[in-house]
Protein backbone atom coordinates (compact mmCIF):
# COMPACT_ATOMS: atom_id res chain seq x y z
CA UNK A 1 0.00 0.00 0.00
CA UNK A 2 1.32 3.12 -0.91
CA UNK A 3 1.34 6.10 1.88
CA UNK A 4 3.74 8.09 -0.35
CA UNK A 5 2.75 11.83 -1.48
CA UNK A 6 3.49 11.96 -5.05
CA UNK A 7 5.39 14.70 -6.79
CA UNK A 8 4.34 14.93 -10.55
CA UNK A 9 5.91 17.13 -12.86
CA UNK A 10 3.24 17.95 -15.14
CA UNK A 11 2.04 21.21 -12.92
CA UNK A 12 5.31 22.52 -12.54
CA UNK A 13 5.68 22.02 -16.01
CA UNK A 14 2.89 24.06 -16.64
CA UNK A 15 3.62 26.89 -14.57
CA UNK A 16 7.10 27.12 -16.63
CA UNK A 17 5.14 27.44 -19.95
CA UNK A 18 2.85 30.01 -18.52
CA UNK A 19 5.55 31.82 -18.18
CA UNK A 20 7.05 30.50 -21.49
CA UNK A 21 4.19 31.50 -23.48
CA UNK A 22 3.55 35.04 -22.02
CA UNK A 23 7.42 35.73 -23.14
CA UNK A 24 6.97 34.61 -26.63
CA UNK A 25 4.10 36.53 -26.94
CA UNK A 26 5.86 39.90 -26.01
CA UNK A 27 8.86 38.86 -28.61
CA UNK A 28 5.97 37.93 -31.68
CA UNK A 29 4.54 41.80 -30.42
CA UNK A 30 8.12 42.83 -30.85
CA UNK A 31 8.12 41.01 -34.37
CA UNK A 32 10.72 38.24 -33.48
CA UNK A 33 9.55 34.93 -33.97
CA UNK A 34 11.34 32.81 -31.09
CA UNK A 35 13.03 29.64 -33.09
CA UNK A 36 14.21 26.20 -31.53
CA UNK A 37 15.86 24.22 -34.21
CA UNK A 38 16.36 20.50 -33.57
CA UNK A 39 18.67 18.31 -35.17
CA UNK A 40 17.77 14.29 -35.84
CA UNK A 41 20.40 11.91 -37.20
CA UNK A 42 19.14 8.42 -38.01
CA UNK A 43 15.68 6.37 -38.03
CA UNK A 44 15.68 5.92 -33.48
CA UNK A 45 11.44 5.38 -33.05
CA UNK A 46 12.13 6.86 -29.59
CA UNK A 47 14.11 9.92 -30.22
CA UNK A 48 12.03 10.35 -33.59
CA UNK A 49 9.01 10.71 -30.80
CA UNK A 50 11.24 13.22 -28.53
CA UNK A 51 11.11 15.19 -31.61
CA UNK A 52 7.57 15.04 -32.48
CA UNK A 53 7.05 15.89 -28.76
CA UNK A 54 9.50 18.84 -28.63
CA UNK A 55 8.24 20.11 -32.31
CA UNK A 56 3.91 20.08 -30.70
CA UNK A 57 5.26 22.21 -27.88
CA UNK A 58 7.21 24.77 -29.11
CA UNK A 59 3.60 25.33 -31.79
CA UNK A 60 2.13 25.59 -28.49
CA UNK A 61 3.85 27.78 -26.79
CA UNK A 62 4.49 30.14 -30.20
CA UNK A 63 8.30 29.27 -31.20
CA UNK A 64 8.81 28.52 -34.83
CA UNK A 65 10.73 24.88 -34.84
CA UNK A 66 12.90 24.97 -37.98
CA UNK A 67 14.07 20.80 -38.25
CA UNK A 68 16.49 18.70 -39.95
CA UNK A 69 16.67 15.05 -40.25
CA UNK A 70 19.91 13.67 -41.53
CA UNK A 71 20.19 10.01 -42.56
CA UNK A 72 21.80 7.29 -40.51
CA UNK A 73 24.89 7.50 -42.75
CA UNK A 74 25.46 11.31 -42.07
CA UNK A 75 28.85 11.98 -41.64
CA UNK A 76 30.15 14.03 -38.68
CA UNK A 77 30.50 16.75 -41.20
CA UNK A 78 27.32 16.53 -42.33
CA UNK A 79 26.20 17.05 -38.99
CA UNK A 80 28.41 20.14 -37.67
CA UNK A 81 27.55 21.69 -40.93
CA UNK A 82 23.68 21.64 -40.04
CA UNK A 83 24.84 23.00 -36.39
CA UNK A 84 26.89 25.69 -38.10
CA UNK A 85 24.20 26.79 -40.49
CA UNK A 86 21.75 26.83 -37.55
CA UNK A 87 24.71 29.11 -35.63
CA UNK A 88 24.53 31.32 -38.50
CA UNK A 89 21.11 32.44 -38.66
CA UNK A 90 20.21 34.97 -36.73
CA UNK A 91 16.48 34.08 -37.15
CA UNK A 92 17.28 30.43 -34.94
CA UNK A 93 17.63 31.24 -31.10
CA UNK A 94 18.39 27.92 -29.86
CA UNK A 95 18.98 24.44 -31.46
CA UNK A 96 19.04 20.66 -29.77
CA UNK A 97 21.11 17.59 -31.11
CA UNK A 98 18.88 14.78 -30.33
CA UNK A 99 20.46 11.90 -28.19
CA UNK A 100 22.00 9.39 -29.04
CA UNK A 101 23.34 9.60 -32.27
CA UNK A 102 24.63 6.67 -34.53
CA UNK A 103 27.72 5.24 -32.98
CA UNK A 104 30.10 6.19 -35.92
CA UNK A 105 29.13 10.05 -34.72
CA UNK A 106 30.87 11.79 -32.03
CA UNK A 107 28.09 13.70 -30.28
CA UNK A 108 30.45 15.95 -27.81
CA UNK A 109 32.31 17.39 -30.79
CA UNK A 110 28.70 18.12 -32.07
CA UNK A 111 27.64 19.64 -28.59
CA UNK A 112 31.16 21.66 -28.84
CA UNK A 113 29.98 23.11 -32.38
CA UNK A 114 27.13 24.71 -31.22
CA UNK A 115 26.82 28.52 -30.28
CA UNK A 116 27.02 28.36 -26.53
CA UNK A 117 24.73 31.36 -26.81
CA UNK A 118 22.00 28.79 -28.53
CA UNK A 119 22.61 25.60 -26.68
CA UNK A 120 19.39 25.07 -24.89
CA UNK A 121 19.68 22.03 -23.67
CA UNK A 122 22.71 23.72 -21.30
CA UNK A 123 25.05 20.54 -21.62
CA UNK A 124 28.09 23.17 -24.11
CA UNK A 125 30.82 22.66 -21.52
CA UNK A 126 31.13 26.53 -21.41
CA UNK A 127 27.58 26.13 -19.71
CA UNK A 128 28.67 23.69 -17.81
CA UNK A 129 31.74 25.95 -16.48
CA UNK A 130 29.75 28.50 -15.77
CA UNK A 131 27.37 26.53 -13.50
CA UNK A 132 30.58 25.49 -11.92
CA UNK A 133 31.66 29.12 -11.28
CA UNK A 134 27.88 29.88 -10.27
CA UNK A 135 27.48 32.55 -13.46
CA UNK A 136 23.99 32.42 -15.05
CA UNK A 137 23.63 30.33 -17.57
CA UNK A 138 21.09 28.25 -19.55
CA UNK A 139 20.96 25.54 -17.00
CA UNK A 140 20.69 21.63 -18.05
CA UNK A 141 17.19 20.85 -18.38
CA UNK A 142 16.94 17.85 -16.23
CA UNK A 143 18.37 19.06 -13.28
CA UNK A 144 16.95 22.28 -13.65
CA UNK A 145 13.66 20.42 -13.82
CA UNK A 146 14.58 18.63 -10.64
CA UNK A 147 15.23 21.76 -8.44
CA UNK A 148 11.83 23.26 -9.81
CA UNK A 149 9.74 20.21 -9.12
CA UNK A 150 10.91 20.07 -5.45
CA UNK A 151 10.74 23.42 -5.14
CA UNK A 152 7.02 23.41 -6.35
CA UNK A 153 6.07 20.79 -3.88
CA UNK A 154 7.86 22.75 -1.03
CA UNK A 155 9.72 20.06 -0.83
CA UNK A 156 12.77 21.71 1.75
CA UNK A 157 16.21 21.15 0.08
CA UNK A 158 18.32 24.04 2.28
CA UNK A 159 20.38 22.02 4.84
CA UNK A 160 19.11 18.80 4.03
CA UNK A 161 21.04 15.85 2.51
CA UNK A 162 20.31 14.93 -0.96
CA UNK A 163 22.28 11.73 -2.18
CA UNK A 164 22.30 10.93 -6.34
CA UNK A 165 22.98 7.78 -7.37
CA UNK A 166 25.00 8.49 -10.71
CA UNK A 167 27.64 10.88 -11.52
CA UNK A 168 26.16 10.80 -15.53
CA UNK A 169 26.86 14.13 -17.25
CA UNK A 170 23.08 15.05 -18.44
CA UNK A 171 21.94 14.45 -14.96
CA UNK A 172 24.00 13.59 -11.61
CA UNK A 173 26.76 15.13 -11.95
CA UNK A 174 25.42 18.73 -13.12
CA UNK A 175 22.77 18.13 -10.50
CA UNK A 176 25.30 18.57 -8.18
CA UNK A 177 26.47 21.40 -9.10
CA UNK A 178 22.52 22.77 -8.86
CA UNK A 179 21.59 21.46 -5.60
CA UNK A 180 25.24 22.87 -3.58
CA UNK A 181 24.75 26.58 -4.45
CA UNK A 182 23.48 29.12 -2.51
CA UNK A 183 20.13 29.15 -2.98
CA UNK A 184 16.65 29.00 -0.70
CA UNK A 185 15.95 26.10 -3.18
CA UNK A 186 19.00 24.32 -3.32
CA UNK A 187 21.84 24.92 -0.39
CA UNK A 188 21.90 21.33 0.56
CA UNK A 189 24.75 18.57 2.03
CA UNK A 190 25.17 17.10 -1.63
CA UNK A 191 26.61 13.15 -1.74
CA UNK A 192 27.00 11.56 -5.12
CA UNK A 193 27.81 7.40 -5.35
CA UNK A 194 28.03 5.44 -8.21
CA UNK A 195 29.83 2.42 -9.31
CA UNK A 196 32.94 3.71 -7.15
CA UNK A 197 30.88 2.89 -4.13
CA UNK A 198 29.61 -0.34 -3.60
CA UNK A 199 28.00 -0.07 -0.67
CA UNK A 200 26.35 3.24 -2.06
CA UNK A 201 23.17 2.34 -0.15
CA UNK A 202 25.08 3.14 3.40
CA UNK A 203 24.61 6.58 1.89
CA UNK A 204 21.11 6.00 0.62
CA UNK A 205 19.63 4.61 3.49
CA UNK A 206 20.38 7.82 5.02
CA UNK A 207 19.38 10.22 2.55
CA UNK A 208 16.66 13.11 3.26
CA UNK A 209 15.79 13.59 -0.59
CA UNK A 210 17.40 10.71 -2.86
CA UNK A 211 17.51 10.70 -6.37
CA UNK A 212 18.09 8.12 -9.24
CA UNK A 213 20.45 9.37 -12.07
CA UNK A 214 21.66 5.75 -12.86
CA UNK A 215 19.72 4.49 -15.72
CA UNK A 216 19.44 1.17 -14.50
CA UNK A 217 16.26 -0.25 -14.16
CA UNK A 218 14.70 -1.16 -10.50
CA UNK A 219 18.39 -0.29 -9.23
CA UNK A 220 16.91 1.56 -5.82
CA UNK A 221 14.74 -0.91 -3.89
CA UNK A 222 12.38 -0.18 -0.68
CA UNK A 223 15.61 -1.61 1.27
CA UNK A 224 17.83 1.81 -0.35
CA UNK A 225 15.21 4.36 0.78
CA UNK A 226 15.04 5.95 4.04
CA UNK A 227 11.13 5.67 5.29
CA UNK A 228 9.64 8.59 4.74
CA UNK A 229 12.35 10.47 2.88
CA UNK A 230 11.62 11.91 -0.32
CA UNK A 231 12.25 10.08 -3.75
CA UNK A 232 13.10 11.46 -7.12
CA UNK A 233 13.20 9.07 -9.92
CA UNK A 234 15.27 10.77 -13.15
CA UNK A 235 17.22 7.25 -14.35
CA UNK A 236 14.87 5.99 -17.34
CA UNK A 237 15.55 3.40 -19.92
CA UNK A 238 13.70 2.43 -22.27
CA UNK A 239 13.27 -1.58 -23.57
CA UNK A 240 11.40 -0.59 -27.26
CA UNK A 241 8.88 1.76 -26.22
CA UNK A 242 8.27 0.84 -22.82
CA UNK A 243 9.32 2.74 -20.06
CA UNK A 244 12.23 1.25 -17.12
CA UNK A 245 12.27 3.47 -13.83
CA UNK A 246 15.63 3.24 -11.73
CA UNK A 247 12.78 3.34 -9.07
CA UNK A 248 11.18 -0.13 -8.06
CA UNK A 249 7.47 0.89 -7.51
CA UNK A 250 7.79 -0.69 -4.42
CA UNK A 251 9.19 1.96 -3.09
CA UNK A 252 6.03 4.24 -2.79
CA UNK A 253 5.32 1.85 0.49
CA UNK A 254 8.29 3.34 1.70
CA UNK A 255 8.81 6.41 0.53
CA UNK A 256 7.65 9.94 2.50
CA UNK A 257 7.24 11.31 -1.29
CA UNK A 258 7.55 10.00 -4.73
CA UNK A 259 7.58 11.16 -8.26
CA UNK A 260 5.13 9.12 -10.55
CA UNK A 261 6.65 6.44 -13.02
CA UNK A 262 5.19 8.56 -15.49
CA UNK A 263 4.78 12.22 -15.44
CA UNK A 264 7.69 13.35 -12.81
CA UNK A 265 10.73 14.56 -14.46
CA UNK A 266 10.02 14.04 -17.88
CA UNK A 267 7.54 17.24 -18.08
CA UNK A 268 9.75 19.52 -16.17
CA UNK A 269 12.55 18.86 -18.24
CA UNK A 270 10.58 19.81 -21.30
CA UNK A 271 9.65 23.21 -19.95
CA UNK A 272 13.00 24.07 -18.71
CA UNK A 273 14.25 23.23 -22.15
CA UNK A 274 12.30 26.19 -23.68
CA UNK A 275 12.96 28.42 -20.69
CA UNK A 276 16.25 28.24 -21.96
CA UNK A 277 15.07 28.69 -25.59
CA UNK A 278 13.01 31.68 -25.06
CA UNK A 279 15.97 33.22 -22.95
CA UNK A 280 17.93 32.75 -25.64
CA UNK A 281 15.53 34.71 -28.42
CA UNK A 282 15.45 37.55 -25.23
CA UNK A 283 18.84 37.66 -25.26
CA UNK A 284 19.55 38.11 -28.68
CA UNK A 285 16.67 40.62 -29.35
CA UNK A 286 17.66 42.99 -26.19
CA UNK A 287 14.52 45.18 -25.98
N1 LIG B 1 13.65 11.84 -17.21
C1 LIG B 1 14.31 12.63 -18.06
O1 LIG B 1 13.79 13.57 -18.65
C2 LIG B 1 15.76 12.37 -18.28
C3 LIG B 1 16.56 13.30 -18.96
C4 LIG B 1 17.92 13.06 -19.09
C5 LIG B 1 18.44 11.87 -18.62
N2 LIG B 1 17.62 10.95 -18.01
C6 LIG B 1 18.13 9.67 -17.51
O2 LIG B 1 19.01 9.89 -16.46
C7 LIG B 1 19.90 8.80 -16.38
C8 LIG B 1 21.28 9.33 -16.19
O3 LIG B 1 21.73 9.99 -17.36
P1 LIG B 1 23.24 10.39 -17.52
O4 LIG B 1 23.50 10.69 -18.94
O5 LIG B 1 23.59 11.39 -16.48
O6 LIG B 1 23.88 8.98 -17.10
P2 LIG B 1 25.14 8.11 -17.47
O7 LIG B 1 26.19 8.96 -18.08
O8 LIG B 1 24.67 6.88 -18.14
O9 LIG B 1 25.62 7.74 -15.99
C9 LIG B 1 24.99 6.81 -15.19
C10 LIG B 1 25.57 6.90 -13.80
O10 LIG B 1 24.99 5.87 -12.99
C11 LIG B 1 26.02 5.15 -12.34
N3 LIG B 1 25.65 3.74 -12.23
C12 LIG B 1 25.27 2.92 -13.24
N4 LIG B 1 25.06 1.69 -12.77
C13 LIG B 1 25.33 1.72 -11.46
C14 LIG B 1 25.32 0.75 -10.44
N5 LIG B 1 25.00 -0.51 -10.69
N6 LIG B 1 25.68 1.11 -9.18
C15 LIG B 1 26.00 2.39 -8.92
N7 LIG B 1 26.04 3.37 -9.85
C16 LIG B 1 25.70 3.04 -11.11
C17 LIG B 1 27.24 5.28 -13.21
O11 LIG B 1 28.39 5.12 -12.43
P3 LIG B 1 29.90 5.25 -13.03
O12 LIG B 1 30.11 6.72 -13.27
O13 LIG B 1 30.74 4.73 -11.94
O14 LIG B 1 29.89 4.44 -14.29
C18 LIG B 1 27.09 6.69 -13.76
O15 LIG B 1 27.65 7.64 -12.89
C19 LIG B 1 19.67 7.98 -17.66
O16 LIG B 1 18.85 6.90 -17.32
C20 LIG B 1 18.89 8.92 -18.54
O17 LIG B 1 18.02 8.22 -19.40
C21 LIG B 1 16.29 11.20 -17.82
Amino acid sequence: MSNAKLLPGTPVAEKIFADVTARAAALRARGIAPSLATILVGDDDASAGYIRIKQKQATELGFDSPHTHLPASATQSDLEAVVTGYNADPGVHGMLVQYPVPKHLDYDAALLAIDPAKDVDGMHPLNLGKLAAGVPGPLPCTPAGIEELLAFHEIPVSGREVVILGRGATLGRPLAMLLAQKRPTANAAVTVVHTGVPDWDRYTRRADILVAAAGVPGIIQPEHVRPGSVVVGGGVRYSGRKLLPDVDERCEEVAGAITPRVGGVGPTTVAVLFRNAVAAAEAANPA
